[in-house]
């Protein structure tokens, strides 16, 4: 029975996070350190204080991953980092870090993509499942459509145009008062509010005639599975200004919970679409606003609907985790797919890059 120990390490926004997975499935450890409450004082991530603030929690944080999981330095298999997309200056100690343990302990060093870490967690409670599936990642800085093909390559089918998903969260949080982070928050008051109270635009791009066949690498090309949550945004702003300029009363749960209906219907809408038109069976969904209840129940009813098996992970592994990038470092494992000491942190790294993998470092 093999027993391969991956010490994983996640610093791209502001969680700073270790986790040792066994075999690329088992988490034996998952700590997280949370900086939201420091960052609330300014209504958001304020990138510098989150890199000194990952400096600070790097070492105990990796310290108690190793200690929860039993494991020492010396049954480590690999040391694999988030390497990109996120903030160049929280990447780097994460990648630093990982660099410096690899080395000293002569280990191999594993660069990640964090999105292809959000897309692994699904491995974590569904060790059963297995590519090709349609995977929707809904995070606060990217929203992507892909399909994880049987060779574990993501073809890209579509992702936003402009805001991300997560990001139109929390920028109509902070607009109706609820500050960061807007997620949960718009979430919470949604429950009190109704749904139908606003009707807010839906954007459903779907282009006659186009079909959106793999991204090319940095390609500006657009699709009928893209996404775009600028202009919900801005209806959001309109209606808050018209109201105040009209002076009549709005309601913060009422404008929460049409938004965030306005979100799910996109959302599912275009997910439903890219199953039916490439008859996919399973359909997963990663990120941040994953662990939203609302969406998970609307997205499970559609997937009933439309005889799709549906796989989500427990909100602890949608929202930023070293687990994720654990496990999803597994399969590069197996392929002797390590990194050079040249890693670097890539702070708008493209989905489906290669990460240096032509430098086997020993
Ligand atoms: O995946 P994640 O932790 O970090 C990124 O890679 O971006 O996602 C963070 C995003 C934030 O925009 C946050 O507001 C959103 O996920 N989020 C939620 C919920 N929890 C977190 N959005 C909607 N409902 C939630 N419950
Ligand atoms: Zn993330």
């Amino acid at each position: 029975m093999e027993d391969i120990r991956i010490l994983a390490i996640e610093s791209s926004c502001d969680e700073t996070a270790a986790a040792v997975v066994r075999n690329g499935r088992e988490v034996l450890s998952n700590v997280i350190s949370s900086q939201i409450r420091l960052h609330t004082l300014y209504g958001g991530v304020v990138p510098e204080i989150a890199s000194r603030k990952h400096i600070e929690k790097i070492d105990p944080v990796i310290r108690m991953a190793l200690e929860e999981a039993g494991t020492s330095l010396e049954e480590l298999s690999a040391v694999a980092v988030t390497c990109g997309p996120g903030l160049v200056g929280a990447l780097l100690v994460g990648v630093a870090e990982a660099k410096a343990i690899a080395y000293a302990r002569k280990l191999p060093l594993i660069g990640v993509h964090h999105i292809e870490g959000h897309i692994a967690a699904n491995y974590i409670e569904h060790p059963e499942l297995e590519p090709p599936f349609l995977c929707e990642v809904i995070s606060g800085g990217h929203t992507h459509l892909v399909i994880v093909q049987k060779d574990g390559e993501l073809e890209i089918l579509g992702r936003t145009r402009d805001d991300a998903a997560g990001e139109a969260f929390d920028k109509v949080a902070r607009a109706i008062g609820l500050g960061y982070p807007g997620g949960p928050k718009i979430e919470k008051a949604a429950q009190k509010g109704d749904p139908e109270a606003i009707r807010f635009p839906r954007t459903h791009i779907r282009e006659a005639g186009r079909d959106s066949h793999n991204y090319a690498r940095g390609s500006q090309k657009t699709g009928p599975y893209d996404f775009s949550f600028s202009g919900l945004k801005s209806a959001v702003l309109n209606y808050l200004n018209t109201c105040r300029m009209a002076g009549t009363d709005w309601k913060q749960e009422d404008v929460a919970a049409s938004f965030q209906a306005a979100v799910i219907e996109d959302l599912v809408e275009t997910a439903m679409r890219a199953a039916r038109r490439y008859d996919i069976h399973k359909f997963a969904i990663a990120g941040g606003v994953a662990s939203n209840g609302t969406l998970r129940r609307a997205m499970q009813k559609a997937c009933e609907e439309n005889g799709l098996t549906f796989y989500y992970p427990s909100p602890i592994f949608c929202t930023d985790n070293a687990a994720m990038i654990g496990v999803a470092a597994f399969e590069a494992y197996r392929q002797k797919r390590f990194s050079g000491w040249d890693l670097n942190a890539v702070p708008n790294l493209p989905l489906g890059e290669k990460i240096l993998c032509q430098k086997i470092q020993r």
